[in-house]
């Protein structure tokens, strides 16, 4: 077996994503574990998580390290967040946003052990439900399939500090299936030049389609 570190925190494990498992023996998406040298491996799946995919698709501004505190719009069940949550450790933090009931019960089974995530059920349009408990944030991460996307960023950016990098996935057809998706995403871009440096955009097909990946820099 080889074990080669790619990014801080992340792995590649006989050529396969994977970071070290911070829950010990529990699986938050059915994904594999493998033990070596006393660690534990858990895959980290492309076709399931973004960011993922992004890494293999050549991202070079990878800001998530150890003990950094994260905002992470959209965890959804918590598939992506689960490997934020080893690669920060357990002195880093990630503030977990998420509108669905549903999603957010599946995601406090499986992340229940996991003492570095803190769950908010909130509707990331509306930050002032959540500006009492959320801190200032080393990056911001966002995920969501909804039209107004990019504002619910520009709003969340209050928690990001200056310099900090912002992840964001734009979801072209979420915000109009009738359109040429190189149209939106730069229409999209351009709301955001005022507020952020675009440092990177990452295609990550054949991962996902209709997507751009994007990192931004706070100014
Ligand atoms: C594509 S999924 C996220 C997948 C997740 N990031 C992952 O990689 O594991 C999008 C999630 O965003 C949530 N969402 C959509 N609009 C939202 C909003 N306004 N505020 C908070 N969450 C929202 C949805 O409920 C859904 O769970």
């Amino acid at each position: 077996m080889t074990i080669n570190e790619l990014f801080n925190g992340i792995y590649l494990v006989d050529n396969k994503l994977a970071t070290i498992n911070l829950d010990i023996g529990h699986k938050v998406y059915n994904e594999e574990l493998i033990h070596y040298n006393n660690n534990e491996y858990r895959l980290w799946n492309p076709y399931r998580s973004k960011l993922a995919a992004a890494i293999l698709n050549k991202l070079k501004t990878v800001e998530i390290k150890k003990n950094l505190k994260i905002l992470y719009i959209g965890s959804a069940t918590g598939t992506t967040v689960s490997h934020v949550s080893d690669i920060i450790g357990k002195d880093g933090l990630v503030y977990c946003i998420e509108l669905s009931e549903r999603n957010m019960r599946q995601f406090l089974n499986s992340c229940e052990n996991r003492e570095n995530i803190i769950p908010i059920l909130a509707d990331a349009r509306y930050t002032e439900k959540y500006e009492d408990i959320v801190e200032e944030c080393d990056v911001l991460y966002q995920d969501v399939s909804s039209k107004d996307q990019t504002e619910i960023l520009k709003k969340n950016s209050r928690f990001l500090k200056k310099n900090g990098i912002a992840y964001f996935i734009i979801k072209s057809q979420s915000i109009d299936i009738s359109k040429d998706p190189k149209i939106i995403f730069e229409n999209e871009l351009n709301k955001l030049k005022q507020d952020f440096e675009i440092k990177e955009k990452i295609n990550i097909e054949p991962y996902d389609k209709k997507h751009l990946f994007v990192v931004l820099k706070k100014l």
